[in-house]
């Protein structure tokens, strides 16, 4: 219920102008978030990278609703791009559709995402499309399907969320095609109709689906083609997920060029951290910029520890 209650008002604007007022939110909320600037999010991210961690670099923002405010957004990824090349910082970038300009038209999206894309792919970066609402997933799909298959930006990848009943559909579809996914439980208000409601049920999914993508190719052998094998990245900070992929993993001798762990910036960092000690990649995903009212409130709902040390701030001096 509390969930769904902060899930609503992540996407309310009348919530997001009184929070976003309070001193106290952003700095909680900047304690999931690298900073405001390019500037924090790059020092961020060479600190991740000493202590042997990939990132993921997203710049904050969804929903955007005026085309001119899509160009910015463009101007920052680009920007982004170049100083991660030129700085030789081990990321890439993680991108929302609807920051691009997916509600105002698609046709603005496309464009916006192949220049973005354009410059990862000259600058051999790694790309990842979010996955946002389920008003979105085959949207999504199709887009990231467009890109890959008929403007070749094969370093690509975007997301599966086990909490959607059709995923299991889309996640066979996606290892026939040999694609990169990140598989996640999914952080949106959903409807029990299409989402399974239960979390027994979403975590059940998560394994089945991690399997189902990890199993897809020679995996046991090694003789798959790593050009065309399928690469997830495993995206959840619940040790049941880890430990059941980790287990997968090292039954079906799964080549470290098949998989990465993921984790959100801030959270559980001494087990990302054991997680490259054993050997295993691991990629932070980084947020940054000033629009942190819907990641912040999500991360609220995800674990209401959270929510309870946000409320104590606020009566904090
Ligand atoms: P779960 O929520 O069950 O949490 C398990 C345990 O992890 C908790 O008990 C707690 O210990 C810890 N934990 C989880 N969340 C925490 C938090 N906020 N603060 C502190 N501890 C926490 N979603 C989506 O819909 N589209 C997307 O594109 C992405 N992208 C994405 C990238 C990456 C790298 C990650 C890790 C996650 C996403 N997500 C996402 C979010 C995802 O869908 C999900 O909401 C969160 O990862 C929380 O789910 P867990 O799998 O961590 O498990």
């Amino acid at each position: 219920m509390l969930r769904r209650v902060l899930l609503y008002l992540s996407e309310a604007g009348w919530a997001k102008a009184v929070v976003t007022k309070m001193g106290a939110a952003r700095r909680v909320a900047l304690r999931f978030v690298a900073g405001e600037s390019l500037d924090d999010a790059l020092r961020a991210s060479r600190e991740l990278n000493e202590k042997g961690l990939l990132v993921t670099l997203d710049y904050l923002g969804e929903s955007v609703n005026r085309a001119e405010d899509t160009q910015a957004v463009v101007a920052t990824y680009t920007s982004l791009i170049e100083q991660i090349a030129s700085q030789k910082v081990r990321a890439g970038v993680s991108l929302k559709l609807t920051h691009l300009g997916l509600d105002i038209a698609e046709d603005l999206c496309i464009t916006n995402l192949r220049t973005v894309l354009t410059s990862a792919q000259e600058h051999d970066i790694p790309a990842t499309v979010d996955m946002e609402s389920s008003h979105y997933t085959d949207d999504t799909l199709r887009i990231v399907r467009t890109m890959r298959y008929e403007y070749g930006f094969t370093n690509l990848q975007t997301v599966i969320q086990s909490y959607l009943r059709r995923s299991e559909d889309d996640m066979r579809a996606l290892a026939s095609e040999g694609a990169s996914i990140r598989l996640v439980k999914g952080a949106y208000l959903e409807n029990p109709k299409i989402a399974f409601p239960e979390k027994s049920d979403v975590d059940a999914n998560f394994v089945k689906l991690a399997e189902i993508f990890l199993g897809a190719d020679d995996a046991d052998t090694g003789d798959g083609d790593s050009d065309e094998s399928t690469f997830l990245a495993i995206a959840s900070h619940d040790e049941n997920m880890i430990a059941a992929a980790l287990a997968f993993i090292e039954k079906n001798n799964v080549p470290s060029h098949r998989y990465e762990f993921q984790m959100l910036y801030g959270i559980r960092t001494a087990r990302q951290a054991e997680l490259v000690q054993g050997g295993h990649a691991m990629r932070v995903y980084v947020p940054f910029g000033s629009s942190w009212y819907a990641y912040f409130m999500r991360r609220l709902a995800e674990r209401p520890a959270n929510l309870t040390f946000f409320l104590r701030s606020l009566f904090r001096r």
